[in-house]
């Protein structure tokens, strides 16, 4: 009976050694130590010894059992260990790999500057309106005080769609329609795509973006008028910034004005930007005209009133140096990725 033991803890230890995974060592375990298992099979057998017998071959059965646990839990042990080097290889990441690079889509800086120019007017307590671009001819012109022999009126200037009907010039004709729809005081910003028969060129297009501004209330004067501007145009370019007003005119307001900032890259010394100027010219500005307010439905000897519009696009190129308008049309995304 021993040497059948013996024959057993050989057998067992050479199978527990080949195992190659857990379930055929356990399928060894069974063969061995399970109910129907060799060794239980002989322990079974035990009746037919003589009682002296009994406890030395007990004892050693015993033994056996032991050594075969402990090949099992070593070996378990073992395959346990090979699995989780295996799913380590399987599950490795290279994180050197370059990453993928994804594009993040931006405002164009048209939007970014137009937002800008909002958010400074907004919190000046301004409400952002918008008018339509296909427009009468009235409020593009007649209502805005502008002769008919006025030379913007021409069809070399103006899209028209018919003789009452056109695409607008300027953002101006908003005034008008917040006139009549608003009751003073009237504080309001609209910006807007406008429209000229222009060629292409570096500082020309067809279609370009204006922001008017437009306040009306008791006892507005020029000195509102600069104020509002010059505060505009230190939060814009910087609180070093200065404004100048020159004399202009204008159809729609009486006085008028061509309003300059200095130049935000010499500070007003000349440089390229403001081609040696130290100035550069930004918007037009005056205070409304008679005329306007009783257009907009507003009694001017009540009531008065200052007004303002300028080309976004110029505040982008003059902001950022750009030197040619078209950049801003083509969207070319090496260009655009830049602002
Ligand atoms: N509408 C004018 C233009 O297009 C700008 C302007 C607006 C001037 C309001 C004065 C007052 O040039």
């Amino acid at each position: 009976m021993k040497a059948q033991l013996d024959n057993i803890s050989v057998a067992a230890a050479q199978e527990i050694a080949s195992a190659s995974d857990k379930a055929s060592l356990e399928t060894v375990r069974i063969k061995y130590l399970g109910k129907k298992g060799a060794l239980t099979a002989i322990l079974r057998g035990m009746g037919a010894l003589t009682p002296e017998e009994r406890p030395v071959i007990g004892a050693y059965a015993n033994t056996v059992r032991a050594n075969i646990e402990a090949f099992l839990e070593e070996k378990g042990a073992s395959l346990a260990s090979e699995e989780l080097k295996n799913a380590l290889v399987k599950e490795k990441l290279d994180v050197t790999m370059p990453a993928k690079v994804k594009t993040v889509g931006k405002l164009h800086p048209i939007t970014q500057v137009e937002n800008r120019m909002k958010e400074i007017f907004v919190g000046l307590g301004f409400d952002i309106v918008e008018g339509p671009e296909v427009e009468s001819a009235y409020n593009n012109f007649d209502a805005l005080n502008a002769p008919a022999d006025h030379p913007s009126r021409d069809f070399q200037d103006t899209f028209y769609i018919n003789d009452t009907t056109l695409l607008r010039t300027q953002t101006s004709p908003v005034q008008i329609r917040a006139m009549k729809t608003m009751t003073p005081p009237i504080r309001i910003i609209s910006p807007g795509r406008v429209y000229r028969c222009d060629e292409v060129d570096a500082t020309h297009s067809p279609m370009f973006h204006q922001l008017e501004g437009l306040v009306i209330d008791k006892n507005i004067t020029l000195g509102d008028l600069k104020g509002l501007l010059e505060l505009w145009a230190k939060e814009m370019f910087g609180s070093d910034t200065k404004t100048r007003f020159r004399p202009h005119n204008f159809p729609f307001t009486e006085p008028s004005a061509e309003v300059d900032v200095s130049c935000f890259v010499c500070g007003g010394k000349g440089c390229r930007l403001c081609k040696g100027e130290g100035w550069i010219e930004l918007l037009g500005a005056g205070l409304v005209h008679p005329n306007v307010l009783k257009a907009g439905g507003i009694d001017p000897e009540v009531y008065s009133g200052l007004a303002f519009g300028m080309g976004i696009e110029r505040v982008v190129m003059t902001s950022y140096g750009i030197d040619d308008m078209r950049h801003l049309y083509e969207n070319d995304i090496r260009f655009l990725g830049q602002f």
